[in-house]
């Protein structure tokens, strides 16, 4: 572990107001009125006949929108660590480990200024993640059932919770290739309204391989979109290197500045441009290359991308204090340039190891550099839908009741004593946040009599309570048996369920979306904290990269 691994400081609840509520993630609702309208950017000169497009982006359900495919599931996110730079007062930046689709849906609509993607790139290709987490769940896979379709329907549900958490002068730049480009636009196209493409820009560079049977594929394509027409760019903040023109005469002035001019033959006026001022950049550059080998930002993370590639996009689409997301940050290039132009940003990805370099890379950034120039505030990584049994354990008694509701899909309600929260019409207890506390018959009667107190079992005699707790002894058991018993002899019974937390009985609601969503499988499940060691391989500061070349799989 690295010295500033050490220092970080753990903070165990959740922080306050950070995502929508499970009600507000419900009224969200997903309506073809959402999308721009389809066929009008379809519509070809009638001599060209007509086009074939599908009317709504791939994936999209006339009713139910991307829900259909991609059922919600609201759960809670655990705050595993807050890392702390000196200013608590400034609200945290975020950085997630999860599934970007589930994230996006519980963050509040326009509250994002930019957002950069580099989502895998339909590139047939298993990217092993090669840092040493022996717990690692999912490695970065790019190869997908249902082929192209299939991916472009992955792909929109997320492009589509994007559009909604970009603010109205927001842009987002979506990086691929040649792979899946020209599908992703015209996606993008029905998603975001052709009205609002901005750009093709192609990226070129001239590293790595070359093919003897094609022409070597040097460039890859990044798609710029705005959400309305009042969006933010301002391409003159990143100039491009102006190349000499051989028709323009070059001169040196008085200050030593270098420059070229030409003279305007009808008026005789001169017209001069510096060198070093650069030039407005196209929509292809060149000027970017890979990054090699050895550079000194290179991570090892596999198709991490060149810090000044995303400077340019965010210097141009953002200012001072914007909030800028990456929802597949994989090494986190896009959070630490945000980082270094004082942006505030957002992170996601669903490889713990891509969530631990982000972290590590961005506190050694602010540590090393950053902080010494402007104060920054903390950040927070925070889990969602896989949990760490460990730090629930820790939590404060309050904040576990209500991070256990939630998951459990209830909600806290402490109006009646004795009784933590409600699912529906059904009274919920919630035990201790210790692992190794077990919930014990008297517990049980004292619930039991909360429950005989409440208006409902009294009204409409409703009897049923369900107990959430790592473990009950065997004498609550009994007692809840001992209850449930009663019905045929005595009105006073009440039916009490006894649920541990790690039974897949618990994950119900989301164990019942499921069935149908094998990637569903995982979420709500609690794990043993990870082993990933960020170190692992390192060979010097900010340098990660494997011992082992030849094992190297991308
Ligand atoms: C091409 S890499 C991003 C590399 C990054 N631009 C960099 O410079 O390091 C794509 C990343 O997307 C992540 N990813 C794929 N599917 C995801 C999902 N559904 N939610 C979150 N992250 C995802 C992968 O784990 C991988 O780290």
């Amino acid at each position: 572990m690295s010295k500033n691994n050490k220092e970080r400081e753990v903070t165990a609840g959740p922080v306050k107001g950070e995502f929508i509520s499970p009600q507000e993630l419900n009224d969200i609702e997903e309506r073809t009125d959402a999308l721009p309208p389809q066929e009008d950017f379809w519509k070809p000169p009638v001599r060209f006949g007509s086009v074939p497009v599908e009317k709504e982006p791939l994936g999209w359900d006339r009713r139910r929108g991307f829900r259909k495919l991609f059922p919600v599931v609201s759960l809670p996110t655990q705050v595993v660590e807050r890392v702390s730079f000196g200013h608590p007062e400034l609200e945290p930046n975020r950085l997630f480990w999860g599934d970007n689709l589930h994230v996006m849906r519980q963050l509040p609509s326009e509250s994002i200024d930019l957002i950069y993607i580099d989502p895998p790139f339909f590139s047939g290709r298993q990217y092993n993640v090669i840092f040493g987490d022996q717990n690692e769940l999912r490695s970065f896979s790019d190869i997908w059932e249902g082929g192209m379709p299939g991916y472009l329907i992955w792909l929109n549900a997320r492009l589509y919770e994007m559009k909604r958490l970009l603010k109205k002068t927001g842009s987002i730049y979506v990086h691929c290739d040649w792979h899946a480009s020209h599908y992703i636009k015209v996606e993008m196209d029905k998603i975001f309204g052709y009205g609002n493409f901005i750009n093709e820009i192609v990226w070129c560079y001239e590293t790595a391989g070359k093919s003897k049977k094609t022409f070597s594929r040097k460039h890859d394509v990044i798609l710029l979109y705005s959400k309305t027409d009042d969006f933010y760019l301002d391409v003159s903040k990143s100039p491009m290197p102006r190349k000499r023109n051989k028709h323009m005469r070059v001169g040196v002035d008085e200050n030593g500045r270098e420059y070229e001019e030409k003279t305007d033959a009808k008026t005789r006026k001169v017209y001069r441009w510096y060198f070093d001022e650069g030039r407005l950049p196209f929509d292809y550059w060149t000027d970017i290359q890979f990054i090699n080998w050895e550079a000194k930002e290179r991570i090892g993370y596999p198709t991490q991308k060149p810090e000044p590639l995303v400077e340019r996009i965010i210097k141009v689409s953002s200012n001072d204090e914007d909030v800028v997301a990456d929802f597949f940050c994989g090494g986190g290039t896009s959070l630490a340039v945000a980082q270094k132009l004082k942006r505030k940003w957002i992170g996601c990805d669903q490889s713990r190891v891509a969530v631990a370099l982000t972290a590590d890379r961005i506190s050694r950034l602010i540590e090393e550099e950053i902080g010494k120039i402007f104060s920054v505030p903390d950040f927070t990584v925070e889990h969602w839908g896989i949990y760490e049994a460990d730090r629930l354990s820790k939590m404060p008694l309050d904040q576990f009741r209500a991070f256990i509701l939630r998951a459990f899909g209830a909600v806290p309600d402490d109006s009646q004593t004795g009784i933590h929260g409600m699912k529906g019409a059904i009274p919920i207890y919630v035990g201790e946040p210790n692992q190794r506390s077990q919930v014990t018959a008297k517990e049980v009667e004292a619930f039991a009599n909360a429950i005989r107190k409440t208006i409902r079992y009294q009204q409409d005699n409703l009897r049923d309570g369900i107990m959430l707790a790592w473990a009950f002894r065997p004498d609550a058991v009994q007692a809840a048996e001992r209850l449930r018993d009663m019905e045929i002899t005595d009105l006073n019974f009440v039916r009490l369920e006894q649920i541990r937390i790690d039974h897949p009985r618990f994950r119900e609601h989301v164990a019942a979306l499921s069935t149908d969503h094998a990637d569903y499988a995982n979420f709500l499940t609690f794990v043993q904290p990870p082993k990933v060691e960020v170190g692992w391989k390192r060979l010097a500061t900010r340098s990660y990269i494997q011992a082992d070349i030849n094992k190297r799989t991308y």
